[in-house]
Formats: C-alpha cells, sequence, structure tokens
C-alpha cells in the first residue's frame, strides 16, 4: 500500500450499532464501504462518514454474501473486513479467508463465537471451565450425565443474550429437550450449571496483550435478569481489588490461548458460590452490548469502539497503536424493562447520573464517580427503586429484550 491510496474497511453490520468505529474510520481518512441487513439500512447511520452503502437481505447466507463482496472486491481494494455485530464474526472471518485479508480467521473466530469451540480451547489451555460435553455421541453424553452433577445448562453454541438457555433438572429433561431439537442438537452444548456471580472483563488488545482492561460485576445474572425478568446492572470494580486482578488475568489466559493479537473484547466469568474460584463463561470479539461500551467512557474516558477502529487502522499502516491517556474513575449501569413507554425518571436527579437510556419501554441510568463505592450505593438503591418505579414483570413483556 502506498502512502496516497485511501485505506478501505468494509463493515458488517446485521444490527445497528458501531457507529463510532464508522466515524473515526473516516476522520482518519479512511474509505468505509458499509453492508448493512435490510431491517437496518435506513437507520441513522452517519452518512457523511461513508462512502458506499449497500445492503443485503441476511448477510448470512452463503455463498451470496461471497459473491457480493467479492464483487465489491472488483472495484474496492478492501483493506480490512471488519464486524460490526456479534453475528457477523463468524461471516467477516469467512470472507477474510476468502480474500485472505488478516484479521480472525475461521478457526479462531470459533473461539469467539462458537460456545463449544471456546470451550474446548479454553479447557486445552487450562483454563477452568464448567464440565461441559458436546451433544454428538450419546455414549459420551450419558456418560457426562452420570459423571456431573445437575443442574445443567443447555446452551446453543452461536447465540447471545441468554436466548434459547436451558436449566435441567434430570437426563430425562435432557433427552426430551434434543428430542425437540432434533436436527439442531448438535448446535448445543450441555454444561453444568455453575450458581454465582457473573463478571465481565471488557478489553484491548494490541500485539497479543491486554493494553486496557476495565473488569465490572452484574447484579442479577445475565440469565436471571433475561429469562427471569430482573433488573440489569453492571458496576466496575476497584482496580486494586483480588477479583479485579483475577478476572483481568484470566482475561490475558483467554486471549493467548486463543491467539488473539489485537481487537476488542468482552469476557465473562462466573465467580462460583461452592468454591470461589473463577469459572471462563464466554468471551467476544467484539464492544459488550447493553451499552457498557458507554459505561467505560463514563468511567474512563475511552470510547472502545473508537479504539477498535484506531487499532484496525494502525495495524492496516503497520504502526504502533497506544491507548489515549485515560481516567482511572468508575461507573455503573442500572436498565430494566419498563412499564410506560417512556418512563418518567425525572425524580433520579443526583449529580452523578450522566446518561439515561433513550430507549422505549426502558428505563435506564448511567451513573460515574471516582469513588466506586459510591457507584455501587447508588446502583443498590436505584435497584430497589426502579423496582417499585418502573420494573415490568415478566410475564407482562411484549418487548425485546437487550443483549449483553
Ligand atoms: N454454566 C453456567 N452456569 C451458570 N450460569 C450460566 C452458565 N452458562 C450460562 N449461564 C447464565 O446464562 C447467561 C448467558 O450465558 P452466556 O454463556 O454468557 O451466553 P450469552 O452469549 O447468551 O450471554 C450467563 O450470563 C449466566 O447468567
Ligand atoms: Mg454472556
Amino acid at each position: 500500500m502506498t502512502d496516497q491510496q485511501p485505506i478501505t474497511i468494509l463493515c458488517l453490520a446485521s444490527e445497528y450499532k458501531g457507529l463510532p468505529f464508522i466515524e473515526e474510520c473516516a476522520r482518519q481518512g479512511a474509505r468505509v464501504l458499509l453492508l448493512t441487513a435490510e431491517k437496518f439500512g435506513d437507520r441513522d447511520w452517519p452518512w457523511d462518514s461513508i462512502t458506499q452503502h449497500f445492503n443485503m437481505p441476511d448477510l448470512h447466507v452463503q455463498p451470496d454474501i461471497i459473491h457480493a463482496v467479492s464483487y465489491l472486491a472488483r472495484s474496492n481494494d478492501i483493506d480490512r473486513i471488519v464486524a460490526l455485530d456479534d453475528y457477523d464474526v463468524a461471516t467477516a472471518a469467512t470472507l477474510r479467508e476468502h480474500l485472505r485479508l488478516p484479521g480472525l480467521g475461521e478457526t479462531q473466530a470459533r473461539y469467539f463465537r462458537d460456545k463449544l469451540g471456546m470451550r474446548t480451547q479454553a479447557a486445552a489451555n487450562a483454563i477452568r471451565v464448567p464440565a461441559f460435553t458436546p451433544v454428538f455421541n450419546y455414549d459420551l453424553l450419558r456418560d457426562y450425565m452420570a459423571r456431573v452433577e445437575p443442574p445443567w445448562v443447555l446452551k446453543p453454541r452461536f447465540e447471545a443474550g441468554a436466548i434459547g438457555i436451558r436449566k435441567l433438572h434430570d437426563s430425562e429433561a435432557v433427552w426430551r429437550a434434543l428430542d425437540e431439537l432434533g436436527d439442531e442438537q448438535s448446535f448445543y452444548l450441555l454444561e453444568q450449571f455453575v450458581p454465582g456471580d457473573v463478571y465481565h472483563v471488557d478489553a484491548l488488545v494490541w500485539g497479543g496483550e491486554v493494553v486496557f482492561a476495565v473488569s465490572s460485576r452484574y447484579g442479577e445474572p445475565p440469565l436471571s435478569v433475561t429469562q427471569g425478568g430482573g433488573i440489569f446492572n453492571t458496576r466496575l470494580l476497584p482496580r486494586d481489588s483480588a477479583d479485579f486482578k483475577a478476572t483481568t488475568g484470566l482475561a490475558a489466559d483467554v486471549f493467548r490461548a486463543f491467539g488473539l493479537a489485537r481487537g476488542v473484547t468482552h469476557t465473562e466469568f462466573i465467580h462460583a458460590h461452592h468454591d470461589g474460584q473463577f469459572y471462563f463463561l464466554e468471551t467476544a470479539a467484539r464492544v459488550g452490548g447493553a451499552h457498557i461500551d458507554k459505561m467505560v467512557e463514563a468511567a474512563t474516558g475511552v470510547a472502545l469502539w473508537q479504539e477498535a477502529a484506531r487499532i484496525e487502522l494502525a495495524s492496516v499502516r503497520g504502526e504502533e497503536y497506544r491507548v489515549p491517556e485515560h481516567r482511572q474513575d468508575y461507573a455503573g449501569l442500572i436498565i430494566c424493562l419498563a412499564r410506560e413507554q417512556w418512563p418518567d425518571l425525572s425524580a433520579y436527579d443526583e449529580p452523578e447520573i450522566v446518561w439515561r437510556v433513550p430507549r422505549e419501554n426502558h428505563a435506564g441510568l448511567l451513573v460515574a464517580s471516582p469513588d466506586p463505592e459510591r457507584v455501587s450505593q447508588l446502583l443498590d438503591a436505584y435497584n430497589e427503586r426502579f423496582a417499585r418505579d418502573f420494573l415490568m414483570h415478566a410475564v407482562n413483556r411484549k418487548v425485546p429484550r437487550t443483549t449483553f
């Protein structure tokens, strides 16, 4: 590549997200080709930052997507392909393999998308995971159920947002569930349900090293929130805490085991009640959902989507990437489904509130403070108030859920 030739980044968007990524690319003079799923094609994308826009009915249909992108490549010298949505990570990998471009290839992308792939690779690298089994061979499945105490979760390998996860208490229930799934069953794995608190590490990786990381703890575990209809909350952990050190250290182990060279990540762990150990839950090669990027930015000033773009462009240019100077403050988020279409949060007026979730049927606040204790106090108090003021109970839910 010569200096005169602008960098061309192809962004895949099966969802409406990643806007700051696109804007940063354009700000640095890169050409952005945006390929959206039709459904999201007419959203409020940052059109001034987009060189060309294309729509497809569905970005996952093969060979249509390979044909479409190869056709684009005839007139565009594409440097990088980027997945803006988690569901685009595998497609982006397939396209990179096809066009022989750098970044996550298919095998590696599996570690970040396929829950069986990430379990197997983590276990092979001595990272603690819930006892698990694939759903291929029935003898092995029977052995597993005889050996590993229930309850288990039967979990889709390629979903997000706790979609399709079922907690099962005996082998009869598993066989019945597999019967119902029919040919879909091999797209699931079975693993032990490990009761505990769920933590997430949001990190930037460069040169195979974690160069930025914050660690946070969800209030209720995401499964209880999405399936039990509770209140979502999460808060950053004190940077000098043992949990912070343990989880960020484990996240680095995961990235090493998965051979991740660079990029933005969201990784989850369960802090098990029974033994106090952290179990690797899952990782994703993307910015965390549920406005976690906003929380990280409120605490540190680091905008993960923008940094993801800076990392990508630095790698195209063969330049060093450096995390910008940033604050070491704290933040927390609280969100729930609300009975009202536009709930009234005006009674929530503490100065630590820095943002309100602008979404129908949702009540949501982001708080920030230099003091992690203050963030925790506020979230705990709001949790009780949200339950009274806004919470729509599971039976009444008609609105889509949030993805974590
Ligand atoms: N083995 C497990 N033990 C306990 N809880 C689990 C387990 N697997 C999943 N969960 C619950 O389900 C939620 C979603 O599971 P996860 O593997 O993170 O998939 P997703 O991609 O849907 O977020 C977790 O946050 C946790 O609350
Ligand atoms: Mg998860």
